[in-house]
């Protein structure tokens, strides 16, 4: 009897600790943030790794008459979030006065269609220049200057040595973040967006005399030392860096300006924050002042994660089309210190192609661009109408059924996808002990009627690894089939059991077997979303 005496109290005050941690640790992971382990990144939401299947608005829809449009386009894509801009003009109207009706709008709009936001801060940057500043901010250009170009004349872009303009970018964007913290307990809002494509266009730097006093003066130390120049500190920009001064000191300025903006706001509210960059072309190196300049290009990475630690990753707008710059700007973006997210790409049917691309390059989500009021794509022969967007509404409908699934996958480096190129209608993926071979192509029955590509490039298959021998595929437009890696062993694949899968409460459930025709001559996907789980062996 006495021993339990004794215990309760013990045993009482473990359990009360061991709750108040959990709490503690549940309050915390609650609130969307970044995790990273083996140099993989996951996006956790609600304690779980999250893909963002995403679309972006048009600049200008996020507005009372324009956003039923939006959600319209959104319910048709089937996507799971919503990126969409806040406008600094409109939250700021008068100085110091904030409009918190629009945000308030688009949070309670996301929560009846159940879809995740992330906020576009369209702040002192949109595309290079400040045409989102308030009015009132605007009949003062002395507070907030333009840049002046090499030859005296002013460019149509925000200057980053502007300390009043970075004061009110600070005020605007913490309020924000603090309305956000008030007014979004469910975490509806999982990333923001700290401006928009920001840099220059038209200029490498800012000539004017107060960027001249910081390009003549020494490099900062903070920077030397993160790109391992320590030795060469007093140097000023020409000095270290040479040909490349003037751009690599505008990237410089332009993200301190950002980096600030930054940290302020995750001051108030700690959600992960991003930077868009408008890329360069990742093949051929090209000029600076061919570019925008002194955004988070891919020559700039390590400049900007040393100028803007409260920036958690800097996100390509992946305009290319073709696959090797495709592939490339994917490969440079997702490095061990920085996720992979591409929050635009264009809107023309075969770039749906490159999400599972992203996704087995580890992404935490993709995004096309412009999916509201004219659903036309920007450049195809498909009809202007729903059906244009067809193409990228078929990756979701097979991927977010089974999200959380595949966001775990991907997290654990599992998955592999293989996008159709044009006039290369077979590629292979190696799978350890086997290799798929993936053809492109509507379905056909029979080998000798093998697919060969669609009319539009927009074939791709996703698969996991669950096992060595076990595999979960999902396509589009394609055929699978598998074989051992090494032929010489003689071995011969057998497709043990061909399962169609359905996620539902947290496990794939099977829904039937494929076998006879279904599985004779393959895998063959058309543009239905099917999950097919393959148990292979051999013979
Ligand atoms: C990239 C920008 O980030 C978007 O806001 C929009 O302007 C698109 N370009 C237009 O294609």
């Amino acid at each position: 009897m006495n021993r339990v005496v004794r215990f309760v109290p013990i045993a009482l005050t473990a359990w009360v600790v061991l709750a108040a941690c959990v709490t503690a640790h549940a309050g915390e992971s609650a609130l969307p943030h970044l995790v990273q382990k083996d140099g993989r990144h996951a996006l956790i939401v609600d304690g779980a790794p999250f893909l963002i299947l995403g679309g972006q608005s048009h600049n200008s829809s996020a507005w009372p008459a324009t956003l039923p449009d939006v959600w319209s386009a959104i319910e048709t894509l089937h996507a799971n979030t919503l990126e969409v801009p806040v406008y600094w003009e409109q939250l700021e109207p008068e100085p110091g006065q904030f409009d918190y009706s629009m945000v308030d709008e688009i949070l309670r709009g996301a929560r009846d269609h159940e879809v995740r936001l992330v906020l576009l801060w369209f702040g002192t940057w949109k595309n290079g220049s400040a045409h989102y500043l308030p009015l009132w901010m605007k009949r003062q250009p002395e507070i907030c200057p333009r840049i002046v170009g090499k030859d005296g004349r002013r460019v149509d872009s925000p200057s980053p040595h502007a300390p009043a303009l970075l004061a009110a970018d600070i005020r605007a964007f913490s309020a924000l973040m603090r309305h956000l913290k008030e007014a979004d307990p469910q975490h509806t809002v999982i990333l923001v967006q700290v401006e928009n494509e920001p840099g220059a266009w038209g200029a490498i730097r800012d000539y004017s005399p107060a960027a001249q006093r910081l390009f003549t003066a020494p490099v900062p130390a903070e920077l030397l030392k993160a790109l391992g120049k320590g030795g060469r500190a007093g140097g000023d920009w020409t000095a270290v860096f040479g040909k490349d001064a003037d751009e690599l000191f505008h990237a410089w300025s332009v993200a301190r300006f950002i980096g600030q903006v930054a940290a302020a706001g995750k001051a108030e509210y700690p959600l992960p924050l991003y930077v868009n960059a408008a890329l360069r072309d990742p093949l051929t190196q090209p000029p600076a002042g061919t570019y925008e300049s002194g955004g988070p290009t891919d020559n700039v990475l390590d400049i900007w994660k040393a100028a803007a630690p409260a920036v958690d990753l800097l996100a390509p707008d992946i305009y290319m089309d073709d696959t090797e710059r495709y592939l490339k700007v994917l490969d440079l973006y997702g490095r061990p210190d920085n996720a992979l997210f591409v929050p635009e790409t264009s809107r023309t049917p075969a770039v749906s192609r490159y999400f599972f691309a992203a996704l087995a390059r580890g992404a935490i989500g993709w995004s096309p661009f412009g999916i509201d009021g004219h659903l036309a794509p920007a450049t195809s022969a498909l009809p202007a109408s729903d059906t244009a967007w067809e193409p990228f509404a078929a990756n979701y409908r097979a991927v977010g059924p089974m999200m959380p699934a595949i966001a775990k996958l991907g997290f654990e480096g599992r998955l592999h996808a293989a996008v159709e190129e044009k006039g290369a209608p077979r590629q292979t993926l190696a799978l350890g002990r086997w290799q798929a071979v993936v053809t492109f192509g509507p379905p056909t029955f029979g080998y000798g009627r093998s697919p060969n590509g669609n009319p539009e490039p927009v074939g791709r298959v996703l698969v996991a690894a669950l096992g060595e021998n076990e595999f979960l595929v999902t396509g589009y437009l394609c055929r699978v089939d598998f074989e051992v890696a090494d032929d010489a062993s003689g071995a011969q694949r057998e497709l043990l059991r061909v399962e169609e899968v359905r996620y539902e409460g947290g496990a794939f459930r099977p829904v039937r077997i494929w076998n006879g025709d279904e599985t004779d001559w393959a895998l063959n996907f058309g543009s239905a979303p099917q999950v097919l789980r393959v148990q292979l062996g051999t013979y």
